[in-house]
């Protein structure tokens, strides 16, 4: 379980959370939707312990630890998994490398053996293969030349091998055809779990009829200012931000 309250964030002096408070549950798929600059992905990265930001109050515990106090790698060890709106080209990094560096280091840190390469490239073209990912992609540079389509379902790859406790999806259907949203949302409903709980930040409705969400959030101006069920996102779809965006006024 994630519990956020009073969350307070300011980058370069300029106020992006403001006392932004959710709570998202063991098994629970909570979805965020709101307009551009709202600070969704702000939330996202405050989460995964990006530095740049400075958090002056509230509190940030996953299973009742404190977030806050670790660095970005203790938190990715402690379960947390963010899927990122821009996924970044590594080049110089095969795809391969760092995914068994990304799953030996989260081991590591959990007190488990290293993985044995075969066993790691079993699970590897295990995954892959149910993401429509080639051979040929996980021989190249990580995410270098990848469509946006590839990145996004590299992130899902990722996410699937090291199993995480909490999943953030920022827009990961931005820049998605159809088929690709559909690929990318069935390796996601693979891996809800009663033990794993996702943010799925979207602009569009249409992401959650391929990921139904248990809870929708509206964020305005670095706050949830309505939460609901999933009708939420389709009344959203239909009459836009702009009451939400008074209300946060
Ligand atoms: N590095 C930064 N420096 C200054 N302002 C930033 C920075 N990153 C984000 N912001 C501002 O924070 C606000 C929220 O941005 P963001 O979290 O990306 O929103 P969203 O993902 O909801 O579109 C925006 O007004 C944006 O301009
Ligand atoms: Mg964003």
């Amino acid at each position: 379980m994630i519990e956020i309250r009073n969350l307070v964030v300011e980058i370069e002096g300029q106020r992006i959370l403001d006392g932004l408070n959710l709570t998202v549950r063991d098994g629970e798929v909570a979805a965020i939707m709101g307009p551009n600059g709202s600070g969704k992905s702000t939330l996202s990265y405050v989460v995964a312990g990006k530095e740049d930001y400075e958090v002056l109050d509230g509190e940030l515990l996953l299973d009742g630890q404190n977030l806050l106090e670790m660095n970005p790698d203790a938190r990715a060890a402690a379960g947390v998994f963010l899927a990122f709106q821009y996924p970044l080209e590594i080049p110089g990094v095969g795809t391969m490398t760092f995914l068994k560096a990304a799953m030996n280091a989260q081991r590591r840190s959990r007190g488990e053996a290293e993985l044995a390469t075969a066993d790691f490239m079993k699970r590897v073209n295990a995954a892959a293969e149910s993401l429509g990912i080639s051979k040929d992609m996980l021989k190249r540079a990580l995410n270098v030349g990848f469509s946006g389509g590839e990145k996004k379902r590299m992130e899902i790859l990722q996410m699937a091998l090291l199993q995480p406790s909490f999943c953030i999806l920022d827009e990961t259907d931005s820049g998605l055809d159809i088929d690709a949203l559909r690929i990318v949302s069935e390796g996601v409903n693979a891996l809800r779990d009663p033990k794993r709980s996702f943010l799925v930040i979207t602009h569009y409705q249409r992401l959650l009829n391929h990921i139904v969400p248990d809870t929708v959030h509206v964020m305005a101006k670095g706050r949830i200012v309505k939460s609901g069920g999933k009708e939420l996102a389709l009344e959203l779809e239909a009459n836009g931000y702009a009451d939400y965006r008074d209300m946060a006024a």
